[in-house]
């Protein structure tokens, strides 16, 4: 195709690599169909891609499936205990093998019951004993890498992919100093939220808290704002602020938990955030899936120290339900018009010497990789 969507237009600010001189990524990187079909393989299909939980994968044959931008995987537990996961398609005829979570001695394919072990070969194929040179070596399932990461089963269908914590080091220590007892946590809940708007406008709005005063009323009263600061490292960015004296606040009621803090979030490339809220233990993650150019689905998968989880972080989690993703989701919402608009094209990131609280530069950084990926030249 023309590279013409990608590279700056006649009309076009530049996207600089200082965030203080950048103008934002032009309004068609969020509605244009082509841009979103270049980001398949451009950015999905070669970053590690939050699948589940570890929990979730425990005992031999307990699987669990992710569709990556049209891509169904399922990952499952061998015979010797390991990991292994495998595009979700029967190598027959093209039928799904595996839906949702669940637990199989053998992959059966619902259309004509070719079984598959856990280790991808194929077992049974009826009526192809006497089939002259078939082999079923020839047809076992189609691998995909994946790793555990601070609990977090994580798939990458590039082969060639380095490990995440290559990819991001420094980021497992930062997650175990909030959360100190990752390994301890199991999978407590799944929220789901369908959002019209294209997955890059979520991810923009995660990372930065220059909105929160205007629009996280609670949330400003939960953390110290004045503490909250967002640094950036590689692929990654960290997003931590100080607790408030009191614990006394509008968004839910906690006891001090393991470490002091009011809030700690990570953005991992592509499409993943991860939470960890004060109070007990507990850690998500909140996965910006995209299902149209402009039509995201978002995943946020709770971790606790038990499958149900205490009052409290119940109260965490329904603050986090009720209150905060609605804001958040109006506001992605209202800019996705906003992208259309033939008023509009471009803005500026707002960002300040001292990358403080209200300091837009994880914007620049996230669409930088966005540019960067996607070899567009908008300079
Ligand atoms: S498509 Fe799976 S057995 Fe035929
Ligand atoms: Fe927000």
């Amino acid at each position: 195709m023309s590279t013409t969507t990608l590279n700056r237009k006649d009309g076009d600010q530049p996207f600089n690599k200082d965030p203080a001189k950048s103008f934002t990524l032009p309004a068609r990187f969020y509605t244009d169909l082509q841009v979103y079909d270049l980001e398949k393989h451009a950015i999905f299909y070669n970053s590690w891609w939050y699948a589940g939980h570890v929990s979730q994968v425990q005992n031999t044959g307990d699987y669990l499936t992710t569709e990556i931008h049209e891509q169904n995987v399922f990952v499952v537990r061998d015979r010797e205990g390991e990991l292994r996961a495998f595009y979700n398609v029967c190598q027959h005829r093209g039928h799904e093998l595996v839906s949702g979570n669940g637990h199989a001695n053998l992959i059966v394919c619902p259309y004509h019951a070719w079984s598959y072990d856990l280790d991808g070969q194929l077992k049974g194929a009826r009526n192809t004993e006497n089939m002259e040179g078939f082999k079923k070596c020839d047809f076992a399932l189609k691998p995909v890498q994946v790793n555990v990461f601070c609990g977090l089963v994580m798939v990458n269908l590039d082969p060639s992919a380095k490990p995440l914590t290559e990819q991001a080091p420094g980021l497992e220590a930062e997650i175990r100093q909030y959360c100190p007892s990752v390994d301890d946590l199991v999978f407590a809940q799944r929220d789901t939220y369908e959002v019209p708007c294209n997955w890059k406008v979520m991810i923009d709005n995660f990372l930065e808290c220059y909105h929160c005063h205007t629009a996280h009323r609670d949330f400003v009263d939960l953390v110290d704002m004045e503490s909250y600061r967002s640094k950036i490292n590689g692929i990654y960015s960290s997003h931590v602020s100080d607790a408030v004296k009191s614990t006394d606040n509008k968004a839910y009621k906690f006891e001090k938990g393991d470490v002091d803090f009011g809030y700690a979030g990570w953005f991992l490339w592509p499409n993943l955030t991860i939470w960890a809220y004060p109070g007990e233990a507990n850690l998500s993650v909140l996965q910006m899936n995209p299902a149209g150019v402009e039509q995201t689905i978002e995943f946020q998968d709770w971790f606790a120290k038990t499958e149900t989880p205490s009052p409290q972080l119940k109260d965490a989690m329904d603050y986090q339900k009720d209150v905060l993703q609605p804001e958040d989701i109006g506001l992605c919402v209202s800019v996705q018009k906003g992208l259309k608009s033939q008023g509009y094209n471009q803005g500026r990131f707002v960002v300040d010497g001292e990358r403080s609280e209200l300091s837009e530069h994880a914007v620049h950084h996230f669409q930088r990789l966005v540019a960067d990926a996607l070899g567009a030249e908008l300079g």
